[in-house]
């Protein structure tokens, strides 16, 4: 073993000096293999998830090392790609990966497009993977075979790659399964020759605080977890199932892109906090000397969130009985508006009743009728997602709610075999005078959508243009249970687009706002485009049904393609009100959900799901007949959300 470690550190230290590893007496590459990989999750260079247990249905998955500009890396590249044409048809999945330290996403994704790569790059930034896999060189390829619980069926050269499949797909065991990768540079993984200094990382000051800071407020007494990390011994026994969880990237429960934008509740690991933590448990998690700080800091969730206090009013919604079993139809809570006079909000905290039932809360303030109108009309007054936190207005501005008229809440229950009782309360966080700003808000959706039945990445954009300068303080995706992820970029006038928030994996149990560090400005005449990847395959765990195609709908079995954000207008204060830019903004709202190509058009085929009524109608509209419509004719023809879904009603059309 030592002599193993020795000759990959030199080699390491070699390939970061950037001299060719053929001077270096070359180690066998087969030594630090493992028998089987553990799961994990990495994203391509195209900003999609792959999670190895995913695929456990495939035959086999092949994994091949690059690097970039490398000849010997390219050309094992190319040799793979021609073994994965020759099975195309046997369900074995290929990728390459990079685990090469300081070679950028947006590198590999320009050496995947000059090289017309056939297979996504997996990025592999934190090198656990690669380490985890004992990765030496470029072009060593890996077949796992899913069936034998995720084993390493073969290491070794692209050259024997068809063979070792071969022998998979016949279910015998490779003849050579581990034969040594002799051409290509070395890779370098320093933490590799670290292992005597993971065993050293300290439980006391290395890892407990990354467990308080970053797991401890939903695993603590009274939090939303199942269990709670409360002293060493209970880390210690979860120590595989926190390596799997954090590995496959589904705790903790936060999913941006670290290279899309910087959020202020960034609830996700740290780079050094992921490496230090996952190190400490393949060193096998060592108790070390020192305070169990998880013990001795131990406490209670508090009832209302710490950062906020208690709300200055709370209001208590009357109680649900959600039954065991069955759809429960959206119930609408209606109340008296505890405010009498106008009121500006700074935060809202929703504290469910009972959690394994609450869906979502939506709501609004309505006035009293025949009331002269608000001069500010009122919005939400909170709602609440699975995951999600209290929402706070960013400074400066705050969340109009008129005085008197109602609150109302729809509240969206599911069931879970088991019967419960909710009784949900609201905590509502005012400012003591008139902030400069107003926070407004408004829906990306797609009314339109249609998502095949089966399709495992099947793809919907939508689109609002705004109309005036604003500034963006939350981006808030939604989608059900078929969501695999999601992004929003703006495309200025000028064409130029620019991605704003990335979640290479949605995960539908965990919803909340993303509030970048600064508020984004947007000009006037940028889009913002909200895209969406689907899973209505049987491979999702989570869909409720494959068999069937999917449009818009408000229950989990019907699926929902929606982005709010949350900003203001530049140029609006509480004393220069602009109504007048909310409704120029929904002129793009239909546009924006049908137009799937962003040409500014609405082509035939992009009349899907909900809208396809209006199919029949296409020529007429068409005025000027150029084979689009635009939002003048779309206008002119009074096509919208709710006249499609009138003319339904008798159509005979396939959704
Ligand atoms: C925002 C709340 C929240 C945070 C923060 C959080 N967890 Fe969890 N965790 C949960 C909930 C809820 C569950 C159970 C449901 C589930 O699995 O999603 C869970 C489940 C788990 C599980 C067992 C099931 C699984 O999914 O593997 C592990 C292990 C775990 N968490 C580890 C961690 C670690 C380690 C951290 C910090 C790095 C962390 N969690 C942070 C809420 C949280």
């Amino acid at each position: 073993m030592k002599s193993i470690l020795m000759t990959t550190a030199l080699a390491a230290i070699i390939a970061i000096a950037g001299v060719s590893s053929v001077i270096a007496a070359p180690a066998p590459t087969t030594g630090l293999v493992p028998e089987k990989v553990g799961n994990f999750q990495l994203t391509d260079t195209t900003r999609l998830a792959h999670e190895l247990f995913y695929f456990n249905y495939t035959p086999a998955i092949v994994v091949m090392s690059q690097s970039n500009g490398s000849k010997v890396s390219r050309e094992a590249a190319a040799e793979l790609g021609k073994i994965q044409a020759a099975y195309k048809d046997k369900g074995v999945l290929f990728y390459m990966m990079n685990s090469n330290l300081g070679q950028s996403r947006d590198a590999t994704a320009a050496e995947a497009k000059s090289q017309k790569f056939a297979m996504p790059v997996l990025m592999d930034e934190l090198q656990l993977v690669g380490e985890q896999l004992g990765i030496q060189r470029e072009g060593e390829v890996f077949v796992i075979e899913p069936k034998g619980g995720f084993k390493v069926a073969y290491h070794g050269p692209v050259a024997e790659t068809a063979k070792a499949i071969d022998a998979v797909l016949a279910g015998k065991s490779v003849a050579n399964p581990r034969v040594d990768v002799k051409v290509g540079s070395t890779i370098a993984f320093p933490e590799r020759g670290k292992a005597a200094e993971h065993a050293n990382i300290s439980y006391a000051k290395d890892v407990a605080p990354i467990i308080q800071a970053k797991c401890v407020a939903c695993h603590q007494d009274g939090g939303i977890a199942p269990f709670k990390f409360d002293s060493y011994e209970v880390v210690k026994s979860f120590a595989p199932m926190i390596q799997e969880s954090v590995m496959s990237e589904r705790m903790p429960p936060y999913f941006a892109d670290p290279h899309v934008g910087t959020f202020k509740n960034d609830h996700g690991l740290s780079y050094e906090q992921n490496k230090t933590l996952i190190h400490w448990l393949r060193a096998g998690a060592p108790r070390g000397s020192g305070p169990d700080v998880l013990k001795e800091t131990a406490g209670k969730a508090p009832e209302w969130p710490t950062e906020l206090g208690k709300p200055d009013v709370i209001v208590t919604l009357p109680e649900f009985d959600v039954p065991a079993s069955g759809t429960v139809e959206y119930q609408n809570m209606r109340i008296d508006n505890p405010f009498k006079s106008d009121t500006w909000l700074k935060a809202i905290a929703i504290k469910p009743g009972a959690r394994s039932v609450l869906h979502h809360v939506t709501s609004n303030h309505s006035p009293d009728r025949g009331s002269a109108p608000a001069r500010i009309p009122g919005g939400s007054v909170g709602s609440y997602t699975p995951g999600a936190e209290p929402q706070v207005i960013a400074d400066g501005a705050g969340a109009p709610v008129p005085g008197g008229g109602k609150f109302s809440f729809s509240m969206h229950y599911t069931t879970v075999g088991k019967a419960a009782a909710d009784q949900t309360q609201i905590g509502y966080y005012t400012l003591k005078s008139p902030p400069q700003f107003i926070k407004r808000s408004t829906v990306i959706s797609d009314f339109a959508l249609k998502i095949p039945k089966g399709e495992a990445r099947h793809k919907e954009i939508a689109y609002l243009e705004f109309p005036a300068d604003a500034y963006l303080y939350t981006l808030y995706p939604h989608s059900h249970y078929r969501g695999w992820s999601v992004e929003l970029k703006q495309k200025t006038p000028d064409g130029k687009e620019s991605l704003l928030l990335s979640l290479p994996k949605y995960d539908f149990n965990w919803q909340r706002d993303y509030d970048p560090v600064e508020p984004i400005h947007i000009k006037a005449g940028t889009k913002l485009i909200a895209t969406w990847i689907y899973d209505n395959s049987e491979h999702n765990k989570a869909n409720p049904d494959s068999t069937i195609n999917v449009t818009w709908g408000e229950q989990s079995f019907e699926e929902m393609m929606y982005f709010r954000v949350n900003y203001r207008w530049a140029d609006e204060t509480v004393s220069n009100v602009r109504n007048d830019l909310q409704v120029k903004l929904m002129d793009s709202r239909t546009i924006g959900a049908l137009d799937n190509n962003a040409d500014d058009k609405v082509q035939i085929d992009e009349l899907t799901g909900t809208m396809a009524s209006v199919k029949p109608r296409f020529a007429d509209l068409d005025l000027n007949k150029d084979g689009g419509l635009d939002k003048k004719e779309l206008e002119a023809g009074n096509v919208s959300r709710a006249t499609a879904t009138r003319d339904l009603r008798d159509a005979d059309i396939d959704l």
